[in-house]
């Protein structure tokens, strides 16, 4: 009678063994991460690097230094990823060739994703709480940014702010004109179709645009212009669709200014919450150059989407937030 609970224990005993084999035998199975040379690391003052080294460099530059916990498989896999997609968008080790002016606009987008609370990646700062920017540190890369410069010609004059803002205009205004529709244009690989009409939709708010390096615009349909105005915006009703339009800075010129350049993506998100609910709710998509590629290789590209929303979840989401509509 005696060897029931011990043949259950030995039952016990072999998962566990078969458990750490597997683990041990996973701990080969290694992506490569190396840290090639820093060619043209980022021109800063030391302090704002301390800041970017201590929060960012661990993903976006070649200095990269994992701690033993992400050594371990399956941690690794994920930050391998993280760190090769990180290191394409952004390496502090190899934009110190750009000019200065476009240094500084890394930064300001930086900045924004650091106050948005997009990054660094919330999924990462669960498990290395120490790579949090504390609001000092922020105050630290905001007071660089808006320092003035010490050439004052290095400044865009408010008369080439406007000519920005006026390209810009142009463009939504001839592209309204431009028959799309003969554009064949494919869904994204999670299914989500592309919509042309977007370019009719209302600009609901333009992000935080600093020194007009940030070249986007949110729009958004009918239903969520409706709900902005009734104030139904948590969570936002099915049927809303925002776009967000994307467009490349060109060179700055010898002054430093830069103006707006080639369209580069438009995003959609789509809100049905029962047929997106694998995805919190809504469909994703980005369409990437004049060809409106869909982004990505399979329908995996939208766990960027979510990962980079997920500060947002009490916001249903979404980052934008309508003029008005909140706080
Ligand atoms: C765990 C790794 C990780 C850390 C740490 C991290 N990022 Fe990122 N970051 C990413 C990934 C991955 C992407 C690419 C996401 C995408 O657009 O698909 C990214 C993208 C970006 C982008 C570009 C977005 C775009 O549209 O091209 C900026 C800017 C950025 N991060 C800034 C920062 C800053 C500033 C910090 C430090 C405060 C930081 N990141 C920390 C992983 C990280
Ligand atoms: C690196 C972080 C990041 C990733 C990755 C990301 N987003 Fe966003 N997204 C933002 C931020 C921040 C905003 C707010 C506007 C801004 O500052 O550009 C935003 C805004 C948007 C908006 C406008 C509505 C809103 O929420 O304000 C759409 C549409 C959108 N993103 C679609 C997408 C799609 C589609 C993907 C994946 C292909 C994606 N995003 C991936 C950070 C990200």
């Amino acid at each position: 009678m005696a060897s029931r609970p011990e043949a259950r224990f030995r039952a016990l005993l072999w998962t566990a063994v078969i458990f750490v084999v597997v683990f041990v035998c996973l701990q080969f199975i290694r992506p490569e991460l190396t840290n090639p040379p820093v060619t043209a690391e980022l021109q800063a003052p030391p302090e704002v690097k301390q800041v970017l080294k201590n929060s960012c460099y661990n993903c976006h530059s070649n200095e990269t230094k994992l701690p033993w916990f992400d050594k371990v498989v399956p941690a690794y896999w994920v930050v391998t990823s993280d760190v090769t997609e990180a290191r394409k968008h952004l390496n502090f080790s190899e934009i110190g060739k750009l000019p200065a002016a476009q240094q500084k606009g890394f930064l300001f987008e930086a900045v924004n994703m650091i106050q948005l609370g997009a990054m660094p990646l919330p999924s990462y700062l669960r498990v290395h709480p120490g790579a949090s920017v504390t609001p000092e540190e922020l105050a630290v890369l905001r007071n660089y940014l808006t320092a003035p410069p010490a050439a004052e010609a290095a400044k865009p004059a408010a008369t080439d702010v406007n000519v920005a803002d006026v390209e810009y205009g142009k463009w939504i205004h001839e592209s309204k004109a431009e028959s799309t529709p003969a554009m064949n244009v494919k869904p994204e690989f999670n299914g989500v179709a592309y919509v042309p009409d977007y370019k009719n939709w209302k600009v609901i708010s333009s992000t935080d645009r600093f020194d007009n390096h940030t070249l986007r615009e949110v729009l958004g349909n009918d239903v969520a212009v409706k709900a902005i105005a009734e104030n139904h915006i948590n969570p936002w009703p099915d049927g809303t669709m925002f776009a967000k339009v994307a467009w490349a800075q060109s060179q700055p010129d010898e002054r430093g200014v830069v103006k707006t350049g080639a369209f580069v993506q438009v995003e959609l998100m789509i809100k049905d919450a029962k047929k997106y609910a694998s995805t919190e709710g809504w469909g994703f998509g980005r369409w990437r150059g004049t060809d409106l590629k869909p982004y990505g290789k399979d329908a995996s590209f939208q766990n960027e989407c979510t990962n980079c929303h997920a500060p947002m979840a009490k916001n249903d989401y979404a980052y934008t937030m309508p003029i008005g509509g909140q706080e």
